[in-house]
């Protein structure tokens, strides 16, 4: 795993987007699969900004939401892939019929998280994940439990997840309490991997996830441990409570 610490967290999503551009130069076609929520949100403005100043081109690329709440449609403005249309598919030119999202309208939850699974296989799997990480370890929603998925699956999110989405609702019974996400074995069959954190509210996680080289399914993100090219991005607040000794030999502070 590679470590860069960033000043910013406007840095820190810079550095995410040169190192996606970088990808999508190289192979035009590129399968991507975007986090959503707070912390990938200068990431994609500066992907945008890519686009519209530097032409970057998006024009054959595939995008995959890698999890979405259940019972919130393409359009409702909380949905994640209404999220990622408004922050970066209206802004670049991507074919929307190469823009993918779990069916979490569907009565059949299981079926449909099947049918997200065999979508992504089918279309080359996924050359490029950017992940952010929950306060309690998850990536994507792969919440912390004794056992964990390794396909799309339906995920019933923890209380600290509720309670940190309900910013973005008005109401806490309109937080929806479970979603369809992409499993572990999904994530670790992509090619490269990116995760991202930023500000002080991530530091503990951090400092568990990277103080200690032990895999676990108390915390999803150890399981990245196992993939051969992981980029993990920081900004200076979340990388606060990593211990120097502990800090990985491949590491690049700036
Ligand atoms: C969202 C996702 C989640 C978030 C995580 C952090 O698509 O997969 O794992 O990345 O909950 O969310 P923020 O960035 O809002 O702190």
């Amino acid at each position: 795993m590679k470590l860069i610490i960033e000043k910013t967290s406007k840095e820190m999503g810079c550095s995410a987007a040169k190192m996606i551009a970088r990808e999508m130069e190289k192979k035009l076609a590129l399968n991507l699969c975007l986090a959503t929520g707070a912390t990938p949100i200068g990431c994609l403005q500066e992907l945008v900004r890519l686009h519209k100043e530097e032409g970057l081109d998006f024009s054959k690329t595939t995008s995959f939401n890698m999890d979405e709440y259940v019972g919130l449609g393409k359009t409702h403005p909380q949905s994640y892939y209404y999220y990622l249309n408004q922050h970066l598919y209206q802004q670049v030119n991507i074919d929307r019929n190469n823009t993918f999202s779990p069916e979490v309208l569907a009565e059949a939850s299981v079926a449909a998280a099947n049918d997200y699974t065999k979508l992504i296989y089918e279309k080359g799997g996924i050359d490029l994940i950017l992940l952010g990480i929950g306060r309690d370890g998850h990536i994507s929603f792969n919440m912390p439990k004794e056992a964990l998925h390794p396909y799309t699956h339906v995920e019933q999110l923890s209380e600290a997840t509720v309670s940190d989405n309900l910013r973005f609702f008005e109401k806490r019974k309109e937080v929806p309490t479970e979603a369809i996400t992409i499993g572990l074995k999904v994530i670790l069959d992509s090619r490269k991997v990116i995760l991202i954190a930023d500000g002080e509210g991530k530091s503990k996680i951090i400092r568990e996830f990277l103080n200690d080289d032990r895999i676990t399914t108390k915390l999803p993100a150890s399981f990245l441990r196992l993939h051969d090219d992981v980029t993990i991005i920081l900004d200076e607040k979340a990388a606060g409570q990593i211990k120097p000794e502990m800090r990985l030999p491949e590491s690049k502070r700036r």
